[in-house]
């Protein structure tokens, strides 16, 4: 043997051996209990205190619910984020940014949970992101996690649409004995919108005195009129159909610009209350979000 073969041969072996070392040590790994779980809750984000405080109360509950779990935020609303920071010099995550924080903190089995209302164009964006850290996952590269799943929207399929139509109707119940309410929902141009309408008829198939408007799209609050008129109702008790009582509830729903829904009810003749509590705000909501977070674990 020469000695080139001979550095050659000793180099085989340390490769061997590094190469076994390595193998062995690579199946270890799953021996040593590194499983860490955490929960991110994303929500579209409000400026508005009362707005934070509905997606305060429902990252609560999940807090309540999953005591050893620690749960972080994020907004979707790049509009949102940029004011808070602006104006409040406060910094919230979107959704991206938390997944790639929670990855370099060694969590590696994540439940998103999505408190966005329908399945539309920010819960679309949502489930990009969290499709790039699982595909991250499943290459087994350091920014991906072990397991991550997201939670359907609020309003997902039938069984949905019949349990939040039971709670609005639980929660307005005194307020739809003495007249209508007029729930107002965000809309969106995405086809998911169709969804305020399918919440209408559930509604309606539980009691005619509930009326769905959207700020932005259909149905649209002319909508609600053209329905109100088709009744005795002479009173109507505005509430948002939103996670939260933000911005839109505060100013398009009972403002006293004229243009709000609250000042042209008054305008068509109605005597007007306003209810400024957004769907988060409500424990059988929040309980809702909790089911849907729950499924979130069997998926994976
Ligand atoms: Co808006």
């Amino acid at each position: 043997m020469t000695t080139k073969h001979m550095i050659c041969a000793f180099f085989l072996t340390l490769a061997i051996l590094f190469g076994f070392t390595a193998t062995s040590f690579a199946h270890e790994i799953p021996e040593v209990k590194t499983t860490k779980k955490g929960i991110l809750l994303v929500a579209f984000g409000s400026t508005v205190p009362e707005g934070e405080a509905a997606i305060n109360a429902v990252k609560e509950a999940v807090e309540k619910a999953y005591p050893d779990t620690k749960v972080f935020l994020a907004y979707t609303s790049r509009i949102i984020m940029v004011k808070l920071a602006k104006e409040q010099k406060r910094f919230v995550d979107d959704p991206a940014t938390a997944l790639a924080k929670m990855a370099f903190h060694f969590y590696t089995d994540v439940s998103v949970l999505s408190t966005h209302i329908i399945p539309g164009e920010e819960y679309q964006d949502l489930e990009a992101v969290v499709d790039g850290f699982r595909l991250m996952g499943e290459k087994g590269t350091k920014s991906g996690f072990k397991h991550i799943a997201l939670s359907e929207p609020l309003l997902a399929n039938g069984h949905d649409f019949e349990r939040l139509a039971d709670i609005l109707t639980k929660i307005h119940a005194r307020e739809a004995k003495e007249g209508a309410v007029a729930l107002m929902g965000h809309g969106s141009p995405h086809f998911a919108n169709a969804a305020y309408s399918e919440l209408q008829l559930a509604l309606w198939r539980k009691n005619p005195n509930f009326f769905v408007g959207t700020v932005e799209e259909t149905p649209s609050f002319e909508d609600i009129l053209a329905g109100l008129k088709k009744t005795k109702l002479k009173t109507v008790t505005v509430a948002p159909a939103m996670l939260v009582a933000g911005d839109h509830a505060k100013n398009d729903m009972a403002g006293d610009e004229e243009d709000s829904w609250k000042s042209m009810l008054a305008k068509a003749g109605y005597k007007t209350n306003s209810k400024l509590k957004g769907l988060g705000d409500y424990p059988e909501v929040q309980q809702m979000l909790l089911d849907k977070l729950a499924k979130t674990w069997d998926k994976k």
